[in-house]
Formats: C-alpha cells, sequence, structure tokens
C-alpha cells in the first residue's frame, strides 16, 4: 500500500504528531501511568516512567519506516501530548487498518478523541489511494469509547462475541468502520442536490428568497435510523396514518400552514398525516427522490416534503411523530435515504438523526 506515514495534523482545537522520546514525562503522568485510562486497554499500566521512554524511544524509531501511523496528541497552542491515537492493526489483503487511541482523564468530555479520530481517518483515506476500510472497536463494557466512534462518524458493524482480550480479560467486542465508499464530499452532495432538483437555483421562487436566509438539505441513512429516539404518548384521540379523506379538506388545512404549498399537491399525492379526533393536525407528502449513483453506491432516495402542523397543534410532538413514522416507512420499503428538502428547520429534523448535508441560500450552496 503507499502509505504515508505520520505527518502533523491540524483540527480545530487539536494539532496531531509525530512523537519525540522528551514526551515521556507528560504520556507518563497522562495517561499511561492512570489505571482508569488503561482499564479496557491490552497493555499494562506503566509503573515507571523509564518504562514509557523506553517504549516511546521504540516508538520513535518505527517513524522511519514510512509506514507508521502513531500520532501524540496536543491542544492547540500547547505542545504537551494528552493522548495517543495510531494505526494498531493493518490487514494488506483487504486493505484495511484499525486504528486504537487513549485520551488522558482530564482531556475527557470534551469531545477531543472524536475531533482527533474523524481527523486521523480522513487523513488515512485522502493519503492513501488503495485504502478501503478504517475501523475501529471496543470491549461492550466500555461504551463510551463507542460514542467517540459514532460521533466520527463510524458506522456500527457488529458484535464479535469474545473476540479480544484487554486488562479485563476476555470480552465481546463491538466494531465500528468507515468504508472508503461510506465518504461523501459536499461535491458529491452537490452534484446530488442538482440531480434531485434539477436547475433549482434559476427558479424565479427560490432568486426570491431573502439573501440572508440559509436553508438546509438534511440526509439520513435509514439503516441508522431509530424509530424509539423521538417517543411521545399520546391520547387515544391522537392517529397517525396515510390520507384517504377529502382533497378540499387537506387542501384547506394546508392552507392554513403555508399557503403557497397548496398547489404542489393534487389528488395523486401520497399524504401522510396526524390526526387529532379524525381532523387533519398535521400533514406532509412521501416524495421519492429515484435512485442515484453516489460513491460507486446506489441510493434510493425518498422523503417526507411540505410538513406542517396547524398552529392549534403545534408544540405536541405531532409534527416529529409523523416525521418519524414517514421515515420508518421509508425504511420499511427498502429506502437507503430519508432526504428532507428545503428546510429551516433543520434542528427539529435533528431530534430524528437528520443531518444537514448541504446549506444554500438564493444565490447557490454556501462552500463551507
Ligand atoms: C415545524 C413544524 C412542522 C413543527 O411541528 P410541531 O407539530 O409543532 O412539532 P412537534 O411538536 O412535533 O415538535 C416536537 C419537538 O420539537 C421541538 N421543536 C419544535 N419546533 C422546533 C424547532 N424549530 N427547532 C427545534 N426544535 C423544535 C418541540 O419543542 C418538541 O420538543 P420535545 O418533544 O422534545 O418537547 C410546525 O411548526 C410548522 O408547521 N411550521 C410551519 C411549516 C414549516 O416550517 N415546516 C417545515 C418545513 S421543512
Amino acid at each position: 500500500m503507499n502509505t504515508v506515514g505520520t505527518k502533523t495534523i491540524e483540527t480545530e482545537r487539536l494539532v496531531l504528531r509525530r512523537y519525540r522520546v522528551d514526551d515521556a514525562e507528560d504520556m507518563y503522568g497522562n495517561w499511561t501511568s492512570d489505571p482508569e485510562v488503561t482499564k479496557f486497554l491490552s497493555w499494562p499500566t506503566h509503573t515507571s516512567v523509564d518504562f514509557t521512554r523506553s517504549l516511546l524511544t521504540k516508538w520513535v524509531s518505527f517513524y522511519e519506516d514510512g509506514k507508521t501511523y502513531n500520532w501524540g496528541i496536543t491542544i492547540k497552542g500547547n505542545d504537551h501530548v494528552i493522548g495517543n491515537i495510531a494505526v494498531v492493526e493493518r490487514d494488506e489483503r483487504t486493505c484495511s487498518y484499525e486504528i486504537g487511541y487513549c485520551l488522558g482523564k482530564k482531556f475527557w468530555g470534551q469531545g477531543y478523541m472524536p475531533e482527533a479520530l474523524r481527523a486521523v481517518i480522513r487523513y488515512l483515506f485522502d493519503g492513501e489511494s488503495d485504502l478501503m476500510r478504517v475501523y475501529a472497536t471496543h470491549d461492550l463494557r466500555n461504551p463510551n469509547s463507542g460514542r467517540v466512534m459514532q460521533k466520527a462518524g463510524m458506522r456500527f458493524d457488529g458484535i464479535l462475541r469474545g473476540s479480544k482480550k484487554n486488562n479485563q480479560g476476555l470480552h465481546d467486542t463491538a466494531y465500528y468502520s468507515v468504508l472508503r465508499s461510506d465518504l461523501v464530499t459536499p461535491e458529491q452532495y452537490e452534484k446530488l442536490f442538482a440531480e434531485i432538483k434539477p436547475g433549482f437555483f434559476e427558479r424565479e421562487y427560490v432568486k426570491q428568497i431573502p439573501e440572508e436566509w440559509v436553508a438546509s438539505e438534511q440526509m439520513l441513512r435509514l439503516q441508522e435510523f431509530d424509530a424509539e429516539r423521538y417517543q411521545k404518548v399520546f391520547p387515544a384521540n391522537v392517529t397517525f396514518g396515510y390520507y384517504t379523506g377529502d382533497f378540499e379538506e387537506l387542501k384547506e388545512a394546508i392552507g392554513k400552514v403555508i399557503p403557497g404549498w397548496v398547489p404542489l399537491f393534487s389528488e395523486e399525492t401520497l399524504v401522510y398525516c396526524g390526526f387529532v379526533d379524525g381532523k387533519i393536525a398535521s400533514f406532509c407528502m412521501i416524495e421519492d427522490f429515484g435512485e442515484h449513483i453516489v460513491n460507486g453506491e446506489k441510493w434510493k432516495i425518498g422523503g417526507p416534503g411540505c410538513v406542517g402542523t396547524l398552529p392549534e397543534y403545534r408544540g405536541r410532538g405531532i409534527g416529529l411523530t409523523m416525521v418519524s413514522k414517514v421515515t420508518q416507512i421509508l425504511r420499511d420499503e427498502l429506502y437507503d435515504y430519508g432526504y428532507i428538502h428545503y428546510t429551516f428547520e433543520w434542528k427539529w429534523y435533528e431530534k430524528l438523526g437528520y443531518k444537514t448535508v448541504l446549506r444554500w441560500n438564493c444565490r447557490g450552496v454556501i462552500k463551507e
């Protein structure tokens, strides 16, 4: 494989750099001597700084081979190492790397490790054109490490029981990974948006949106959708289902939310609703955005559109529950992604796991 070796990586708050032998004191003080840090790791807690120093001497010499990936993590503006991130296993046949990491206890809970992990994953895929998979594992009894992997954008693969050994003995191991095909660039999302909504920025109504209004396009990988993430208990008079009633009644309800949406609905539109006492409280259309090739993968995309709750029924969880149910329907119908087009309510959809993939205003996509 065409390795690039350990070069300095900068993130928003961190600098990941090569070790030096004089990092021994910081390394020993911050993590190698702390049994709480090493509890779920495979190497024993160090009992002297000399031991850490001799290990570091070896680590530093390994850089010479040009294929070692081993960074000391520092906070920008302060050169002291606070933790470690490294490639700990490599399988040349499948072009796959395992990443391991640890962080001094004082620095836990501040999002440093997801930031470092995300950057290392990007660095490896950018640097090694034949790398196909990066993965990481954790002892099932150490779920915080799994949170790091999730926050870094890794996907849960599964659990292999009793498959690894650490300072607590044999353990059930959770596996997370990123495949090269998972990495989608902003340019690829922009291309997808243009396929889903051709000529969008040429439309008159888009040109008239005030420039300072920034809208989002959001997506959710349906395999990862968790219908239990947003759960509300409703009285029996609140129900959900496809709309099969009178079209005039539907138009009247839409008109009470955003009159400009009424012409977007026809008698044929597939509409899903939340009802209170059988009356429309919340509505949306279920849209099929078709199949698209992104990063070599075929994605079948659909989503709720024109989502509205009548003013008198807002703030009761009806709207979000309806969107959650539509998302589940798409998943059951084997769509790959849920797509929310043109929203200013991105925070609201985030409650279900939708993530912003593009932001735009009337002039076009905002490059960030
Ligand atoms: C956006 C809209 C659909 C919300 O409907 P709703 O039925 O009032 O929303 P819900 O009651 O289901 O909201 C559920 C939760 O989201 C929260 N929430 C509501 N609006 C929110 C927002 N804009 N951002 C973040 N959270 C929000 C609620 O507080 C509630 O939280 P909780 O259950 O944790 O207490 C409704 O305000 C509406 O019709 N607006 C006009 C049309 C529109 O803008 N549609 C979106 C087009 S993309």
